[in-house]
Parts: C-alpha cells; sequence; structure tokens
C-alpha cells in the first residue's frame, strides 16, 4: 500500500452505518451492534492521530435518530457516556481535542455532562481535533447560523458565504476532503451538509464494525487518486 505523505486529507468525516445489520446478521439486539460500532470508532481515532489526521468527525446520532426505539435510543446515549468516560484519559494522553456538535439541549444531563467533561479535559489539546455528532442535523446547523447572524442584527445583502460558515459548528475548521458512508447506504442524511460541498465522497459496502485499519489505509490511497478541480475544469 502507498500512503503519500504530503497528500493526505487534512479532514475526515465518517457516516458510521451498519451497526444493525451487522448485529442481526449474528442474531444479536441492535445494540450488540453498536457497541461493536464503538470498538471499531476507537480504533479509528487512534489510526487517525497515528495518520496525523488533522480532523476526524463521526457522525453518532442524528435528529432524526430519536424515532428509534426508546431502547436503542436509551442504550446510544448509554455508549455515549461510557465512551466519554472511559476513552477520555486515553484521548488526553494522545492530545486529542474533543468537540461535541449539534443541539446539545435535547441531551440528558448525563450525556451531556460526560461530553462537556471530555470537552473540557482536552480543549487545549493540539493533536487531532474529534468532532463527535450528537443529535446533530445539517440543516438544523445552517438554521441555526442563519438565526444566529439575523441576532448579530447582519443586514441580508451583507451576508456572505464566510460569515455564514463561521456559525457552523465547525467555524474556522476546513471543511471535509473526504466523507466516508459505510454499509453500502449511498445517503448523505443531513451530514454536514454546507461543509460538503467539494468533499470526496465514499460509499463502501463494509459495514460499521467490520471496518479497520487496513480499510482506513485503502480509503486514503483511494482518496488520493483522485482528481480535486473544486469547478475548475
Ligand atoms: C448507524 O447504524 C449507526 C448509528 C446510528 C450509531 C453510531 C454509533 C456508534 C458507532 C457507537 C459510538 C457512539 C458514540 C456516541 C461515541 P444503524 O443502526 O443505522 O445500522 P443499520 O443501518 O444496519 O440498521
Amino acid at each position: 500500500m502507498t500512503i503519500q505523505t504530503q497528500n493526505m486529507p487534512e479532514h475526515i468525516a465518517i457516516i458510521m452505518d451498519g451497526n444493525g445489520r451487522w448485529a442481526k446478521k449474528r442474531n444479536r439486539p441492535r445494540l450488540f451492534g453498536h457497541n461493536a460500532g464503538m470498538k471499531t470508532l476507537k480504533k479509528i481515532v487512534r489510526a487517525s492521530s497515528d495518520f496525523g489526521i488533522k480532523i476526524l468527525t463521526v457522525y453518532a446520532f442524528s435528529t432524526e435518530n430519536w424515532k428509534r426505539s426508546e431502547d436503542e435510543v436509551s442504550g446510544l446515549m448509554k455508549i455515549a457516556v461510557d465512551y466519554f468516560t472511559s476513552e477520555v484519559k486515553e484521548l488526553h494522553e494522545n492530545n486529542v481535542k474533543v468537540n461535541v456538535i449539534g443541539d446539545l439541549k435535547r441531551l440528558s444531563p448525563k450525556v451531556l455532562d460526560a461530553a462537556q467533561k471530555a470537552m473540557a479535559l482536552t480543549e487545549n489539546n493540539s493533536g487531532l481535533i474529534f468532532n463527535v455528532a450528537l443529535n446533530y442535523g445539517g440543516r438544523d446547523e445552517i438554521v441555526s447560523a442563519v438565526k444566529a447572524l439575523m441576532n448579530d442584527g447582519i443586514a441580508a445583502d451583507e451576508v456572505t458565504e464566510e460569515m455564514l460558515a463561521n456559525k457552523l459548528y465547525t467555524a474556522g475548521m476546513p471543511d471535509p476532503d473526504l466523507v466516508l458512508r459505510t454499509s453500502g447506504e449511498k445517503r448523505i442524511s443531513n451530514f454536514l451538509l454546507w461543509q460538503m460541498a467539494y468533499s470526496e465522497i465514499f460509499f463502501i459496502d463494509t459495514l460499521w464494525p467490520d471496518f479497520d485499519e487496513a480499510a482506513y489505509l485503502e480509503l486514503i490511497e483511494a482518496y488520493q487518486k483522485r482528481n480535486r478541480t473544486y469547478g475548475s475544469a
């Protein structure tokens, strides 16, 4: 495998899909799949740091995921709390900066507390920026940004793309170079709608719990073969 160190994606965004199907194939409950997905996430965060990726953004829970069964929602929230509390020490040691993005108002106090503690501890770290999208929706994010501009009293004809981008959760960060969705589904599902205007998008059939470091390297290699034109010829 030949990875060019000078042409690494700076920002990778991942829709971690397929946990439910992975569990179903094993005749296990969906939460078994989400737990396996959390293990994959741990590996991929470590690998991202090791590969020198600057920003990793993962879709952990969307604004639409509340429609799932109460058991699944509470199980996913418990996984989020477990993840933040059990991983935060290692993330901090690896100089990772945790940033939870999304509408945090709807999260339970327990989830919010675990997320805020992880963010506070790692706030000054200068390594990988790890954005965890929780109760995140791309349209919701854009509407909030518009509201923030209006609250600032900005006149309609003064609004620029840059001003709007600076009101998004990803303010100050480069847009994702590479967006991955696992599991064979070919949809964006309300993820980073504004930010992925020029991203290279990859859909792979692997279910998220089966994704690993080798597949991650293959993905980066495939990205490096693409020719990015940003609209020019
Ligand atoms: C999509 O698979 C996955 C999710 C909605 C949750 C992703 C969560 C994790 C990977 C665990 C780590 C989480 C945190 C909060 C750190 P699906 O359930 O839609 O699978 P299916 O399409 O096969 O049913």
